[in-house]
């Protein structure tokens, strides 16, 4: 919230329990935030146990993002906080299905976890927000929403849709002191990476102009600036933690 320090903020976090969303927890409780992390996996218990034992406040909530009960349970813990000053939908996942084979449940579940999920966090945050008179929303989109990828129509087609309803309530509330944007990483050196082939890694390394592989935390800092007061000017942008993959 505008004005607010960073110890009166509660930040939630989805699917915090690994890789990007396990970074950005970290970063955002050494900044001060108090933090709600919510995930579909258990350990994200223990990412809590561990941020509290370094004078962190953080709760979990586990659930799945595709249920609307998930982000209202996520809205119930932000309240005991205090409200929720700032959102990141960050919880998702990767598996790659040629598009001939592409199951109907396939496309659903893609859509469901990524951009209702999305959809399901910000209509629950949104008032709580608009009530406390303003926050910042960062939502997960992924390069691949603005380039499109190989047997992955279901995933650029969900990223690419955050994309647009990162755009559209940035229009509708700005006005309202309320901050949307979306970052697009390109490859970065999580589980959901370090599972793809050899062949597709070195192929990757090859093709990007950095030549690396981002880290969680390089996301991490790109979120926590775009939640920051520094970032008053961005609305409705992508920024690109993507070692020169896409260049807009
Ligand atoms: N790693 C990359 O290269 C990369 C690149 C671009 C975008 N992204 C995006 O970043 C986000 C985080 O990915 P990551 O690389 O850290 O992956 P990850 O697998 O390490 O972490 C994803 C987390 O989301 C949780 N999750 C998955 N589905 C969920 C659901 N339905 N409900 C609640 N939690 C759920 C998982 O349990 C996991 O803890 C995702 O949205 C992903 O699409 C990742």
């Amino acid at each position: 919230m505008k004005g607010a320090p960073i110890s009166d903020q509660t930040a939630i976090v989805t699917g915090a329990a690994s890789g990007i969303g396990k970074a950005i927890a970290e970063k955002l409780c050494a900044l001060g935030y108090r933090l709600v992390l919510g995930d579909k996996s258990e350990s994200v218990r223990d990412v809590v146990e561990c941020l509290n034992s370094k004078e962190g406040q953080a709760t979990a909530v586990i659930g799945d993002v595709a249920d609307p009960h998930h982000a209202h349970s996520l809205i119930a813990e932000a309240q005991r906080y205090g409200g929720a000053c700032a959102l990141v939908n960050n919880a998702g996942y990767l598996v790659q299905s040629p598009f001939t084979s592409l199951t109907i449940s396939e496309w659903d579940r893609m859509i469901a976890v990524h951009l209702r999920g999305t959809f399901l966090c910000c209509a629950a945050a949104i008032p709580l927000m608009l009530a406390r008179g303003g926050g910042t929303i960062v939502n997960m989109a992924s390069q691949l929403g603005q380039k499109g990828g190989i047997e992955l129509a279901h995933y650029s087609a969900a990223k690419a849709g955050i994309i647009g309803l990162t755009k559209s309530l940035a229009l509708e509330l700005s006005s309202k002191n309320i901050r949307v944007n979306a970052v697009a990483p390109g490859p970065i050196n999580t589980p959901l990476t370090l599972e793809a082939s050899k062949a597709w890694r070195d192929r990757k390394l090859d093709e990007l102009p950095l030549g690396i592989f981002g880290d969680p935390s390089d996301v991490a800092e790109t979120v926590a600036f775009l939640l920051s007061p520094a970032a008053r000017l961005y609305v409705g942008q992508t920024l690109g933690p993507n070692s020169g993959d896409v260049m807009l």
